[in-house]
């Protein structure tokens, strides 16, 4: 599927706080904020040290990535297709073009993903992405008591 792509701008915050609200759903994120605090944090966030770019697919738009740029390395915080346009190479286009249009090369690449989001690592070991970091924890006590009641 062809892609065009192009540079976010504040403007886009509404339609790129709508696909981080249903990124935090389908990786089943912990993030509880709502979609104004979500508008509110990116263009924050755009207007800082972020990047993000939006793809394209005749002139629709179907995905988008938000990253940092570090000294050595590309921090991708958000990445995310449409899910009517899943599994028909979108996000694998989407990489492409960042790796070989938009990112420097001659920088390490990373991304974090949920151990439950188990299609989002298989996305990323099919595009080349190899295991690094496993982030442990124990909830505190308190956590434990209020998922227990709640049945999570
Ligand atoms: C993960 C995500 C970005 C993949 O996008 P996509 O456009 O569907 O991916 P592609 O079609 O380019 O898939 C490329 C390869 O990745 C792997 N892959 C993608 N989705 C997969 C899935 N659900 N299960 C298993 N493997 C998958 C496959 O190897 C696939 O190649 P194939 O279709 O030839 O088998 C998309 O599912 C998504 O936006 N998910 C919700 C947000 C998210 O989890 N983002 C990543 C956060 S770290």
């Amino acid at each position: 599927m062809p892609l065009d792509y192009r540079r976010a701008t504040p403007d886009d915050s509404p339609l790129l706080a709508g696909w981080n609200q249903q990124l935090i759903r389908d990786e089943r994120h912990r993030n509880t904020m709502s979609l104004p605090e979500l508008e509110t944090r990116l263009r924050g966030w755009l207007a800082g040290e972020y990047h993000a770019v939006i793809f394209t697919h005749l002139s629709e738009p179907v995905a988008y990535a938000l990253y940092r740029e570090e000294p050595a390395l590309v921090y991708l915080r958000q990445f995310f297709v449409q899910p009517d346009h899943r599994r028909s190479g979108v996000g694998r286009d989407a990489i492409r073009i960042l790796q070989d249009l938009v990112w420097p090369r001659d920088k390490r690449r990373t991304v974090e993903v949920l151990t439950g989001n188990e299609a989002g690592i298989a996305f990323w070991r099919a595009n080349g992405y190899q295991d690094y970091a496993l982030t442990m924890e124990v909830m505190p006590p308190v956590e434990k008591v209020k998922m227990k009641v709640k049945g999570v």
